[in-house]
């Protein structure tokens, strides 16, 4: 027992059905430190963190907290000690304000009226560098925003443990650095955070100390002192070669156009002109990257092609048949694939097991025999997805809002995937997987490709876009900026498109 320590985890042990998640870990958490919980998908960060918010039992450990040793019996007894967590999908009422969402809960005897509130959260977003509108409704928020009211609920609570699940998986590369030097503020002498992340240069960037995990166990806490990215590397994967990533697939030439957008407009929800004039196509076997900064239209590009979104000018064509303003569920059954920007809630139903979410786009055609659901066909169905994208799982009866947060990304692009779609559209694809997951979903894309699947790949990580495409896009501020094909396409000349005005001499379309 340490009276110095905000926090600390002994020998904490969780089992699972089939699974050891935590075995035996030690944690600590220093006043004014941020602590980092650094481990591949599946390797139990969100679980030990869950035991720490209350949400799980421990079957065997203790916590203490400011040396008083702690038992929570649920998530209400770890509000309490002042500990507050920050999901990896956020718990927000889409029809409230930011503001209501922030004090939900807190007033029980008393009702404090609309403009106070506002006030104060209007105060606590300034005083901690957290930029957001206290009156804008939840649905009009970006991801970004989001998270920010998370984090000022748990502020509002007085949060002195302030843990945040991937927090920088639903940003971008800008948004994370300012999240970070927030955190830097916020980690004051009465309060420590604790951040989980796979990036291995988060922890280099930001953390104080890193506690490293591996298929359940606490492998190491270092100090920054002893940080270095091949060790941290070694120390979650147990080898080193995870950098390097090789391309051998066969590059075919591109066939016939399969996607083509001539003059696309679209609004967003505040009726505001969110895609100006969007004219490209895909090719058959050919890789479309979409860069740009968060917040440029992806997301209504995304919406607009998979029919979420009315196109309220110019006209969308798959394989040459005008599918503009068509319903989700036709331009579904017309062989494309989707994998959301926000994978539990449009992609994934948390509540259903995964057969049933495998068998989501299926129920109309594939898995219906006559009016009934032919359960065999998806219960066989299901394994050979699970084996073919090698998702290993605890029980595969669980609903899927059980997953670790890698798993519920591979299952939601098997399930795009396996039907080999004419067209797919991935957005984001990689937030929130480890370096070894990235591989293997890249090495899928690159396959994909190969079957000849015309894919539009947003993203916002330029590495990856410039790895995988064939022909890079840059979105600005709801227009093309351009379109630079692979061999002339570098990190600058992207860079630029993204952030400032046309012509770089490479626009074609
Ligand atoms: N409620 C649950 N029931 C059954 N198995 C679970 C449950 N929660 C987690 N698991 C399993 O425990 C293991 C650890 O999961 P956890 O969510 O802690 O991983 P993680 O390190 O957070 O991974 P990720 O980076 O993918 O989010 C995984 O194999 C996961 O499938
Ligand atoms: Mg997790």
């Amino acid at each position: 027992m340490n009276q110095t320590l905000l926090l600390e985890m002994k020998q904490i042990t969780k089992r699972f059905p089939g699974i050891l998640a935590n075995d035996r870990i030690n944690f600590t958490l220093h006043p004014g430190e941020i602590h980092m919980l650094l481990g591949e998908n599946g390797s139990g960060k969100s679980t030990l963190m869950n035991i720490l918010s209350g949400i799980y039992k421990p079957d065997g450990g203790e916590i203490f907290i400011k040396g008083r040793k702690t038992i929570f019996k649920s998530p209400r007894d770890s509000i309490k000690a002042r500990i507050g967590m920050v999901h990896q999908h956020f718990k927000l009422i889409d029809t409230f304000s930011a503001a209501e969402n922030i004090v939900l809960g807190t007033h029980k005897n008393f009702k404090l009226n609309k403009n106070d509130i506002e006030k104060k959260v209007y105060d606590l977003a300034k005083e901690n560098g957290l930029e957001v509108s206290p009156r804008a409704k939840l649905w009009q928020l970006s991801v970004g925003e989001k998270q920010r009211v998370e984090i000022l609920k748990l502020l509002y609570r007085g949060a002195e443990i302030l843990v945040l699940d991937e927090p920088t998986a639903v940003l971008t590369p800008g948004e994370s650095r300012d999240l970070f030097s927030n955190l830097k503020k916020m980690a004051r002498e009465d309060r420590g955070i604790i951040v989980i992340t796979h990036k291995l240069h988060e922890v280099i960037e930001a953390a104080d100390r890193v506690t490293v995990l591996r298929s359940g166990k606490s492998m190491a806490t270092l100090e920054q002192k002893d940080f270095s990215q091949e060790y941290f590397a070694r120390l979650m994967v147990g080898r080193k070669d995870i950098f390097s990533f090789s391309e051998n697939i066969t590059l075919e030439p591109p066939g016939e156009k399969i996607l083509e957008l001539n003059n696309v407009q679209a609004l967003n929800e505040n009726g505001r002109l969110s895609l100006k004039d969007i004219s490209f196509n895909i090719r058959k076997g050919e890789i479309f990257g979409v860069a740009g900064i968060a917040g440029n239209g992806q997301r209504e590009l995304a919406e607009t092609i998979t029919g979420l979104r009315k196109c309220t000018s110019g006209n969308i064509h798959l394989k040459g048949e005008n599918i503009t303003n068509m319903s989700p569920s036709e331009i579904n059954a017309k062989d494309v694939g989707h994998v959301p920007e926000d994978r539990v809630g449009t992609g994934l139903v948390p509540g259903l097991d995964i057969i049933n979410n495998i068998m989501l786009k299926g129920y109309k055609n594939s898995f219906s025999r006559g009016i009934f659901l032919n359960y065999k066909k998806a219960f066989s169905k299901t394994g050979e997805i699970l084996n073919e994208f090698d998702i290993k799982l605890g029980d595969p009866s669980g609903p899927v809002s059980l997953l670790s947060g890698g798993n519920l990304q591979r299952l939601l692009l098997a399930r795009e995937m396996s039907s080999n779609p004419a067209l797919l559209v991935a957005v984001y694809p990689i937030r929130g997987l480890d370096v070894g997951a990235i591989e293997s979903v890249h090495r899928l894309l690159l396959e994909q490709r190969s079957n000849g699947t015309a894919i539009l790949l947003i993203s916002e990580d330029l590495e990856e876009i410039l790895k995988l495409s064939d022909r890079i896009g840059v979105l600005y501020e709801g227009t093309i900026n351009g379109i630079l094909e692979k061999q002339n396409a570098d990190l600058e000349k992207i860079a630029l498109l993204m952030t400032r005005v046309k012509n770089t001499g490479e626009i074609n379309s």
